[in-house]
């Protein structure tokens, strides 16, 4: 009986397999509840005593060997499987894989957020397809009122009142109706203009419009944030303030930022001046800050805005505004950016 047990423990030992499959059989062999173990450890009680001890030690040598065995085996098997039908073949040249780049105004926008972020602005954006009010009346401008040919408006339908935004204005009407102040917020979107479409304009562009209403808020406020804008995203801070004309703004201005006249390009940007005109902006016509249920008495705020499309024209020397809405990955993937 002893030499038949050590027969299988050098069978076990001399025991290869090739698959999965043949150690599962040879584990079921040896170690399954109805194995050949279990058949030895049953006979033990008809083992004359004497040779109980040898008997048992031979027994469990074989257990030993049969588990390490199956234990072995199936580590083999399990990284085999892995390295060939997981990953394939470990030494073969690697894909190379393409990272994505952000659209030119996606890249100028966020840069815009990033900087009045950091003086406490949040963002607010509002509906693309707006109401008569909040475009236009809230804002100063009643109807017949001559300023509301400044921006051809597109009407969804025949309905008056219902028009694709003109600016980002109205985003700002629509956060003093349901916020109270200490207001500071910056609202960038899509605008539309009944406009021929041309290397220069478009029917449809970005803005970046900004609003600050709080007790106190005067011009020299608005000045000073502009001058901190200009010098975060173009490292210049010379400005200048041109009186003009808003509806909504009283005073109102345009600003310009001195580029200055250093290469060819500056030239070329600036007509010649070294200046270039970046945005619109003004003290918020108390009108508008009633029309919005804020007490014209108790607080006054200022406001701007500039257009995204024109800036990104401007930093990267793009000739066609219809560039930035072709879709041309060649163009597009000029633009790799961190932001
Ligand atoms: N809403 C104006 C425009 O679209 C820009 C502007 C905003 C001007 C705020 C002054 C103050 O032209």
């Amino acid at each position: 009986m002893i030499d038949n047990i050590k027969k299988h423990i050098a069978e076990v030992e001399a025991f290869t397999a090739n698959a999965q499959g043949e150690v599962e059989a040879f584990r079921i062999k040896y170690l399954g509840s109805k194995g050949l173990l279990k058949d030895f450890f049953s006979e033990f009680k008809n083992v004359p005593n004497e040779q109980k001890k040898e008997f048992g030690q031979t027994i469990n040598a074989l257990k030993k060997a049969a588990e390490e065995k199956v234990n072995f085996l199936k580590n083999s098997f399990d990284t085999s499987t892995d390295l060939n039908s997981v990953y394939g073949d470990l030494t073969r040249p690697g894909e190379p894989f393409t990272v994505g780049s952000r659209h030119p105004i996606s890249v100028v926008k966020n840069k815009i957020i990033d900087i009045f972020s950091r003086i406490g602005f949040n963002v607010s954006e509002g509906p693309e397809i707006e109401d008569d009010w909040h475009n236009f009346t809230a804002l100063n401008l009643p109807e017949y009122h001559p300023a509301r040919d400044m921006q051809d408006t597109f009407f969804v339908e025949k309905d008056p009142d219902v028009l694709l935004r003109t600016h980002t204005s109205s985003v700002q009407v629509r956060y003093m109706e349901n916020n109270k102040p200490p207001i500071r917020t910056i609202s960038p979107g899509r605008v539309y203009r009944n406009e021929a479409i041309s290397a220069r304009s478009h029917c449809f562009f970005h803005q970046v419009e900004g609003l600050y209403v709080d007790k106190g808020v005067s011009f020299a406020d608005l000045k000073q944030t502009l001058q901190y804008f200009t010098t975060e995203m173009f490292g210049k801070s010379k400005i200048r303030l041109r009186p003009s004309y808003f509806p909504f703004t009283e005073p109102s201005a345009e600003v310009d930022v001195y580029w200055g006249l250093e290469t060819e390009t500056d030239y070329k940007m600036t007509k010649g001046t070294g200046w270039l005109e970046i945005m619109g902006c003004g003290m918020v016509d108390p009108n508008v800050l009633t029309n919005c249920g804020i007490d014209a008495n108790e607080y006054s705020g200022f406001a701007f805005g500039m257009g995204i499309d024109r800036i990104a024209l401007l930093l990267h020397q793009i000739p066609d505004i219809r560039m930035l809405s072709e879709n041309d990955i060649r163009f597009l993937e000029q633009f790799k950016s961190s932001y």
